[in-house]
């Protein structure tokens, strides 16, 4: 018996960054995303009749490079399976498969992606292994979902997701249709984990009213989407990224993602916005690498930014 489900990873504009309870990943501030469907995680569960314990092994996707998981990495994600059994009820033992749909060397994190789609298959298996199982909303799942992971649960909505104190929920923000795209400047792995993260800018002198900050933007920001304001969304997002990474720069001890590319790059969609007075909003994760979000009449500034 076995099921399969894919989950899409997701791009915060307003950033999720500190924690008001750590052990259930309770967010110091709102946060809101957008879902990027074409970046996707898939798992697989399958009951094991004459299993001892969960095991995890690399599921082997077409046309990709073998997946690989820290033994951190397989604790953290199988712990969470736990969890969810518990949660749900369920006997037994079983297989976990899981891979990124998206080149693991990509620079993606995937923990997003991974983790709502983990909870998704948790759920769909209990289904079938659990009698007068009753599926769970979605609201359900994600909150579910948000204690492996806390951004995983933004991934539950689709195209833009807002969690806050009261819960995550999907929201109609604007009717703009948008392309995103990824500017990779290097795809190694993070010196400091974002759970680190979550935890070390908490020592930062900017971190007392990082709050009231996040909660303003996240106002602004969803007023601008609205109101189809592009040049305020893209001054929003900008300052919020580098709040979020002055925060990691003035921690104690101090830390920091950015690459010299990736201020190469962030230098050319400055100045495409000062000399064409359009462009990009653009963000950046815990990482170096660039998300870049346009407009669908955009294509041509995409093109000429990529070259
Ligand atoms: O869900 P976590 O614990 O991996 O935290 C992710 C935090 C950021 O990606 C840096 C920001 C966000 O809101 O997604």
């Amino acid at each position: 018996m076995i099921v399969r489900v894919s989950a899409p990873s997701n791009i915060a504009l307003i950033k999720y960054m500190g924690k008001t309870d750590a052990s259930s990943n309770l967010p110091a501030n709102g946060s809101l995303s957008y879902t990027l469907e074409n970046l996707r995680s898939v798992v697989e569960v399958e009951l094991l009749p004459h299993g001892t314990a969960d095991q995890w092994e690399p599921l082997a996707l077409e046309g990709a490079a073998p997946f690989h998981m820290s033994e951190r990495g397989r604790e953290k994600f199988l712990g969470h399976f736990d969890r969810l059994k518990k949660e749900f009820s369920m006997r037994g033992h079983f297989l976990v498969r899981s891979a990124n749909q998206f080149p693991s060397d990509a620079g993606i994190a995937s923990s997003a992606s991974s983790f709502a789609a983990l909870t998704m298959a948790t759920a769909d298996m209990a289904e079938k292994v659990v009698s007068g199982f009753k599926k769970p909303s979605v609201e359900k799942l994600a909150e579910l979902s948000r204690r492996g992971s806390g951004s995983s649960c933004r991934s539950f909505f689709s195209p833009w997701a807002l969690w806050s104190a009261e819960g995550v929920r999907g929201v109609e923000i604007t009717s703009l249709k948008l392309q995103h795209q990824l500017i990779v400047v290097d795809a190694g792995g993070k010196a400091v984990s974002s759970s680190e993260a979550h935890r070390r800018c908490t020592t930062s002198s900017l971190f007392e009213t990082r709050p009231r900050r996040a909660e303003e933007r996240l106002r602004e920001l969803t007023r601008a989407l609205k109101e189809q304001d592009w040049a305020t969304a893209f001054e929003v997002t900008w300052t919020e990224f580098w709040d979020m990474h002055a925060l990691f720069e003035t921690s104690r001890p101090s830390f920091g993602y950015m690459k010299p590319g990736t201020l190469r790059v962030l230098e050319k969609v400055r100045e495409m916005w000062s000399t064409r007075r359009d462009g990009p909003l653009a963000t950046l994760d815990a990482g170096p690498n660039v998300h870049l979000l346009w407009r669908e009449d955009q294509r041509a500034l995409m093109r000429e930014l990529q070259e």
